[in-house]
C-alpha cells in the first residue's frame, strides 16, 4: 500500500470532472492516504462540499480568512506529502502557470514544498489552444506532473481530449509514485553540480557565464523522483529545487564547489557534473573596487581546480562519473578526449550550435558518449526529459556493471 498514511492535499477547482472528487477522496482514503480537500468558489457550484468533508472526514476549506480565522496555507503545503489539483480547469493552470494566487488553492501551491500532482479537466478546444500549451509546459518546467487527459464525451457534448483522468488512474499514478518498486535508485547517494560559478575580481565584479542551472535541478530531480539521496551542488542562481530527496548545496566560485563536491563524492555512487565551472579565476581579489585609469585593463588569470577530473583520480570501480561538453567545434572528438582525460564513464555532450539547446533554455539537444565507442544521440527535448534520458542510462551502466 504506497499510499499507506500519506498526507494528501487535494484542491478541486472548477470543472464539471469536479463530480468525480468525492470518488476520488474514497479511492484515496481506501488506499490509506490522509485527505484534506480545498476548492475554489466555482469548484463547488459543481460538487458539493458537504460530500467531499464527509467523504474526507476533514473539514472543506476554500478561503485564505474565514470569517474571523485564518487559514494557514504555509502549513497545509508544508503537511502534504503531495498535492494534487484534480480536476484543475483552464483558469486554474493559468493561475499556477503564472504565480497567482488570489485563492486558498493558489496560495497553497505557491506555499507547496512536496510533489505537486496536475489532472486538467477542459473542453478540447481550451485544451488544444495555444495558451493553455503554453501554460503546461510552463507547470511542468516548474517540476509539477501533469497527468494525462483522457479522450472521450465532453460536457460540451463534443468529442475529443480534455477529460479529467479517471480516479483509478490518478490514485494508481500516485501510488506508482510512491510506490519503492518505482525507486530503483532507493538507497544511492548521488552527487549533482548545477549553474555557473562567479570568480570575484573585486568586491563588485565576478567572472561568471550564462548557465542558470536547470539542466542540474532537472538531473538531481530525476534521480531524486528514483529514490536517491541528492546532494546538489548549485552555482548562484535564482532557481531552487524543494524535492525532499534533494539536498542543496549553494556554493558561488569554482573552488567553494570543488570543495564541496570533493567531500560528498566520498558517499556518492553517482556523481553527475553539470555545471559550468569558470576555467579560471583571477589569481587574486583586489580588497578594493578596482579603479579605472588607463584605457586598457590586464588580468592575472590561473586555473580552476578541475573537479571531474579530480573525482575521475579517486574514483572507485563502485561509483559512476558522468561528465558534460560543451562544445563548438568537432563536438564528439573533444568530448571523447575529456572522457579519458578525466576518467569518466559517460559524457554528455552538447552542442551550442544546436538551436533552443545550451545556456537558458528550457529544452536540450543531447549525445551520450559512453565507453567502447558507444554514442547515442537524441533529438530536441525539455531539460526534464533530457534529465530521465541521462537518469535512465545511469540505471543501464549500473545494471551492466553488476552483471559483469
Ligand atoms: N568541470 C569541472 N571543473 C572545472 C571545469 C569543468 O568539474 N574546473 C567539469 C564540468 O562540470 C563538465 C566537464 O568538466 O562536466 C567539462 O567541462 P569543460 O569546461 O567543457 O571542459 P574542459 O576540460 O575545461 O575543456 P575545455 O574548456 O578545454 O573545452
Amino acid at each position: 500500500m504506497p499510499l499507506a498514511g500519506k498526507k494528501i492535499v487535494l484542491a478541486v477547482t472548477g470543472s464539471i470532472a469536479a463530480y468525480k472528487t468525492p470518488q476520488l477522496v474514497r479511492q484515496l482514503i481506501k488506499a490509506g492516504a490522509q485527505v484534506r480537500v480545498l476548492t475554489t468558489a466555482a469548484a463547488e457550484a459543481f460538487v458539493s462540499p458537504l460530500a467531499l468533508a464527509t467523504v474526507s472526514k476533514n473539514p472543506v476549506l476554500n478561503s485564505v480568512t474565514d470569517g474571523s480565522s485564518w487559514n494557514n496555507h504555509v502549513e497545509l503545503g508544508l503537511w502534504a506529502d503531495a498535492m494534487l489539483i484534480a480536476p484543475c480547469s483552464a483558469n486554474s493552470l493559468a493561475k499556477l502557470a503564472n504565480g497567482l494566487c488570489d485563492n486558498l488553492v493558489c496560495a497553497v501551491y505557491l506555499s507547496a514544498r512536496c510533489p505537486v500532482f496536475v489532472a486538467p479537466a477542459m473542453d478540447e478546444d481550451m485544451w488544444l489552444h495555444p495558451s493553455t500549451r503554453e501554460n503546461i509546459k510552463r507547470i511542468r518546467s516548474y517540476g509539477n506532473q501533469v497527468l494525462a487527459v483522457g479522450h472521450g464525451e465532453l460536457a460540451s457534448g463534443l468529442i475529443g481530449e480534455g477529460r479529467m483522468a479517471e480516479p483509478d488512474d490518478i490514485v494508481d499514478h500516485l501510488s506508482r509514485y510512491f510506490s519503492d518498486d518505482n525507486k530503483p535508485l532507493k538507497g544511492l547517494q548521488a552527487l549533482v553540480t548545477g549553474g555557473p560559478t562567479y570568480e570575484r575580481l573585486d568586491p563588485v565584479r565576478f567572472i561568471g557565464n550564462f548557465s542558470t542551472g536547470k539542466m542540474g535541478i532537472a538531473i538531481a530531480e530525476a534521480l531524486a523522483d528514483k529514490g536517491a539521496s541528492v546532494c546538489l551542488v548549485l552555482g548562484p542562481t535564482h532557481l531552487r529545487t524543494y524535492h525532499p530527496n534533494i539536498k542543496t548545496i549553494q556554493v558561488e566560485s569554482a573552488t567553494e564547489m570543488y570543495d564541496a563536491s570533493t567531500k560528498a563524492f566520498v558517499q556518492s555512487d553517482i556523481a553527475v557534473l553539470s555545471a559550468a565551472v569558470a576555467d579560471y579565476m583571477p589569481e587574486e581579489i583586489a580588497a578594493e573596487k578596482i579603479k579605472k585609469t588607463d584605457s586598457t585593463l590586464q588580468l592575472q588569470l590561473t586555473k580552476t581546480p578541475d573537479i571531474l577530473a579530480t573525482l575521475g583520480k579517486s574514483k572507485t570501480h563502485n561509483q559512476l562519473l558522468i561528465g558534460f561538453a560543451l562544445e563548438t567545434t568537432n563536438e564528439v572528438e573533444h568530448a571523447i578526449d575529456k572522457m579519458n582525460r578525466k576518467n569518466a564513464d559517460l559524457i554528455v555532450l552538447n552542442s551550442l550550435r544546436d538551436e533552443g539547446a545550451g545556456f537558458g533554455h528550457d529544452s536540450n539537444k543531447i549525445t551520450l558518449i559512453g565507453r567502447d565507442g558507444f554514442q547515442r544521440s537524441y533529438p530536441l527535448q525539455s531539460k526534464q526529459d533530457a534529465a530521465a534520458v541521462i537518469v535512465n542510462h545511469i540505471q543501464e551502466l549500473r545494471h551492466a556493471e553488476k552483471t559483469v
